[in-house]
């Protein structure tokens, strides 16, 4: 915000490790306060060194307070660029100079591998939607998803309704198992709806981790062309390729069914699920805490004994496959209880950091 008596402009924006920035300019002078650990600054710099260090809002508010992400489709009001140093900082708003922002949600590790294979530093949903940092702008901003009943993750389909996000080129890859159905299409009538216009939009077929139809063993050995398929997803993408895959009439045609009969999780407005109905712990629990840490609903909690669940679920089954005693196991039933999975590219920690909902 620039105040018209002593020419200053000031703005708070968020550094890596979620310390609050604050740059203050007077005329043509301008100070900034970086918080990174223990390391301080405050000196005078360059307008041009400001934009480099923060790359954020503060930066954009310095040259051009109010082109600051104007042009999104949800227009970010410049009072939102605040000098009010008791006011809490503004979310984070990705550097206009962002070249690719790839946002994930993986239960599994599939997901989170082919961002990591899109973008050096991917972004969780579980995170950005925990942290509140819902603004973003690059020139290429992604998605990746698993497919659950056709339809994205409940929390990928909340992000994109609250998020305010910017780009030339928009595109989305949906991971799924055997059948992708109307996956495309879903996704394209979800982001439509939010204003969104995505430039491409593509299937990959990975492991299929559904545990009530599909024995991780068998699927494990099952060679479904990933790299490969990655490989033509990737260079697309970087080519700024406009493709929507085409979606076989059969599938628009069971989608439809699935919204009339409106039963069971998949839904046509989403999975709903409750964890306490899907989930029983057993006594091979040890209290261990992992399920804790991978849950992105934060269901877990561990009693005296042992685990319990209760809550909103997503259906990720991130608990169930990472749970190293095997403890946590479907109500309804599984093809094989014995068998688990996790994409062999992720480690576990990965999971952990995605979807961790504590603190
Ligand atoms: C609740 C649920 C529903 C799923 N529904 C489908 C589906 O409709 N079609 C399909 O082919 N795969 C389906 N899958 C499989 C996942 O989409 C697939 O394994 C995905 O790659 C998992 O990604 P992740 O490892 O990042 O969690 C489903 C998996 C889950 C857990
Ligand atoms: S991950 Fe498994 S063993 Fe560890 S606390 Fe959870 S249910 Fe118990
Ligand atoms: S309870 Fe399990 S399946 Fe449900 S959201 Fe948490 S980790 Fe995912």
């Amino acid at each position: 915000m620039r105040d018209a008596h002593t020419d200053r402009v000031s703005a708070y924006a968020r550094c890596a490790y979620g310390r609050k920035i604050d740059s203050r300019i007077y005329g043509s002078q301008i100070k900034i306060q970086l918080h990174k650990g223990f390391i301080q600054m405050n000196e005078k710099i360059s307008r041009r060194t400001l934009l480099k260090l923060m790359g954020t809002a503060a930066g954009a508010a310095a040259l051009a307070p109010v082109t600051f992400l104007t042009g999104c489709k949800k227009e970010i009001s410049p009072d939102k660029i605040n000098d009010n140093s008791n006011a809490q900082p503004e979310p984070q708003a990705k550097a206009m100079a962002t070249k690719r922002i790839v946002f994930y949600f993986t239960g599994t590790g599939n997901c989170l591998y082919v961002a990591k294979s899109l973008s050096d530093n991917p972004v969780s949903i579980p995170q950005a939607m925990k942290l509140n940092q819902l603004e973003y702008e690059a020139e290429e901003i992604g998605f990746v998803y698993p497919v659950y009943g056709m339809m994205p993750p409940n929390i990928v389909r909340k992000f994109i309704q609250s998020a305010k996000l910017k780009a030339i080129y928009f595109f989305a890859v949906a991971t799924y198992g055997s059948r992708q159905g109307n996956a495309v299409n879903i996704w394209n009538e979800i982001t439509k709806a939010s204003g969104y216009s995505f430039d491409y939009i593509a299937t990959l077929l990975m492991v299929d981790n559904w545990l009530p139809a599909f024995d991780m063993d068998e699927q494990k050995k099952m060679d479904k062309n990933i790299p490969q398929n990655l490989d033509k997803i990737k260079a697309a993408i970087d080519k700024r390729e406009k493709f929507i895959e085409p979606v076989p009439e059969d599938a628009v045609e069971r989608w439809n069914k699935r919204k009339e009969e409106n039963s069971g999780p998949f839904r046509g407005d989403g999975v709903h699920a409750k964890a306490e109905e899907w989930f029983t712990i057993t006594d091979r629990c040890v209290s261990c805490g992992i399920c804790v840490r991978v849950c992105p609903r934060a269901n877990y909690k561990i009693d005296v004994e042992h685990a319990a669940t209760s809550g909103e679920c997503e259906l990720c089954l991130a608990c169930v496959h990472a749970c190293p005693h095997k403890a946590i196991q479907l109500t309804q039933g599984e093809k094989n209880p014995n068998a688990r999975f996790r994409n062999p590219n992720v480690k576990l920690n990965e999971i952990q950091r995605a979807n961790d909902q504590r603190g």
